[in-house]
């Protein structure tokens, strides 16, 4: 016996065993039965997914077309010629779009700012173009002036049927308030654009005024105020705007809240306040399907951002927040939710200059937060290197159409910030995500977010061309 015993492999899987042996098959059994349920979620929940996407998009066969991927070929100017001592002091590397890009006196800048001559305008019978979407030209509203909503988000407001686009409005001179400080505008207020098409817009004025004189104010023109949104609070009928407050350093780091009794304003500012006590820069708010309202913004020097539930009445935040997206320094955050999961697109940070997109994704809005990945599809690699030369703002999505959302960003100008544009791209939630997970094990139950660049899309004509 003894003999025989020292021998034996002393392996859980050898089954004279006995019990080892039925334990070893129970455990192996309980693992395969995991993976397979495992499996069979995410193959469910991905037809679930794809098959919301399909009823939704195969009655609107232009979605084909906005899912196009459109590339874009720009040549290089030629070097620009240098002394011959200055060629031998530093030699030039070779020079890239980012480079022109931020160049003011490109020879390329009318590919990133076309003139006026191109603007899109609605008050021109524009024929064919009719509700075409031309990222980067210059938007005209119905008076034939350069929309000003920059920063922005949109209200769909179930009242009156109609869109409300607010933003922070720049029509004022550039200027740097400290040598190394960021290029500003002084405060003008939030303007306000409707429109029942989401292409047509009027101004609806500025429903949120700077103060002029109160130096003490927090919206005192020498301050900042950006990125503002509105959600309508369903309980107290008011309009809520959230918004980044701060002073001209960027050292207040806090965010105001102003209330309206009407979309079109005029809006009451309250306070502001460091939210949880923490700094907040960049910041979005969202209001989820069962009225509870959030507020996410970058915190931390913009090292991470937070996620907390608003009161009931959106005025204030509550005692709960949860830091997301840890040490992985993004801000323009902007928020939508499809098939029951949360997704965020988000940029670096470099100040007004255009950088990487990436898209985040949450089963529950409190997080945990995965990172996706880079949404952008199209244009050439420097375009979806820095968003198309833009950086988010807000998710729009299009009723009655699953799955399918208006992305929102702008491209900063920071030589001349009133003249920054709008890049308004098709987003689609569909395919398998391409990302491994950083929190769970498994697959991720969530679908791919896209963004697709198109010089010249139009909604479908479901959308488009009528009143929504
Ligand atoms: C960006 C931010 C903008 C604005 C800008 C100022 O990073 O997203 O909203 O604050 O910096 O440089």
């Amino acid at each position: 016996m003894r003999m025989r015993n020292k021998y034996r492999k002393p392996t859980t899987l050898h089954c004279n065993a006995g019990t080892r042996c039925s334990m070893s098959i129970v455990v192996w059994s309980l693992v395969g039965f995991l993976l397979m349920l495992h499996l069979y979620t995410l193959i469910s929940h991905t037809n679930v997914q794809s098959k919301e996407i399909r009823s939704g998009l195969s009655h609107h066969p232009l979605f084909r077309e906005l899912e196009e991927v459109e590339e874009e070929n720009i040549q290089m100017p030629p070097p620009r010629r240098r002394s011959p001592r200055a060629a031998k002091r530093k030699p030039k590397r070779p020079t890239t779009l980012i480079d022109e890009f931020l160049d003011e006196s490109s020879q390329l800048r009318h590919i990133f700012f076309p003139t006026i001559k191109t603007a899109v305008d609605p008050t021109k019978d524009a024929g064919n173009d009719s509700f075409y979407y031309y990222p980067g030209r210059i938007w005209l509203d119905t008076e034939g002036n350069p929309i000003q909503a920059h920063g922005g988000g949109i209200l769909y407001d179930e009242k009156s049927k109609t869109y409300y686009w607010y933003g922070e409005y720049k029509d004022g001179p550039t200027y740097h308030a400290h040598k190394k400080g960021a290029a500003r505008v002084d405060v003008i207020g939030v303007g306000c654009y409707s429109s029942k098409d989401l292409w047509t817009w009027k101004n609806e004025g500025i429903v949120l005024p700077a103060e002029e004189n109160n130096e003490t104010h927090d919206l005192h023109k020498s301050n900042v105020l950006e990125r503002p949104k509105v959600i309508y609070n369903d309980k107290t009928r008011k309009y809520v705007m959230w918004m980044h407050i701060d002073d001209a350093n960027y050292t207040k780091a806090s965010v105001g809240i102003a209330v309206s009794d009407s979309p079109t304003g005029p809006f009451d500012y309250l306070y502001s306040k460091r939210p949880h006590g923490f700094d907040s820069r960049d910041m979005t708010i969202f209001k989820d399907n069962d009225g509870v309202a959030y507020l996410v913004y970058s915190s931390d020097d913009n090292s991470e951002l937070h996620i907390g539930p608003l009161d009931g009445d959106y005025l204030d935040v509550t005692n709960v927040v949860r830091r997301i997206l840890v040490g992985q320094h993004r801000e323009a955050p902007a928020l939508f939710k499809h098939g029951g999961t949360y997704y965020m697109i988000t940029s670096g940070c470099t100040g007004w200059a255009p950088n990487e997109a990436l898209a985040h994704a949450a089963e529950s809005i409190m997080g945990p937060w995965e990172t996706m990945g880079n949404p952008c599809i199209g244009g050439n690699k420097v375009y979806r290197l820095t968003t198309f030369f833009a950086q988010s703002t807000f998710v729009l999505p299009l009723p009655g159409l699953p799955g399918s959302f208006i992305f929102m960003a702008d491209r900063w100008n920071p030589a001349d910030l009133r003249d920054s544009r709008y890049v308004w791209l098709p987003l689609m939630v569909g395919g398998a995500a391409d990302q491994p997970l950083d929190y769970s094990f498994g697959f991720p139950l969530w679908s791919r977010v896209s963004i697709y660049w198109h010089k010249r899309w139009r909604l479908p004509a479901e959308l488009s061309g009528k009143k929504i």
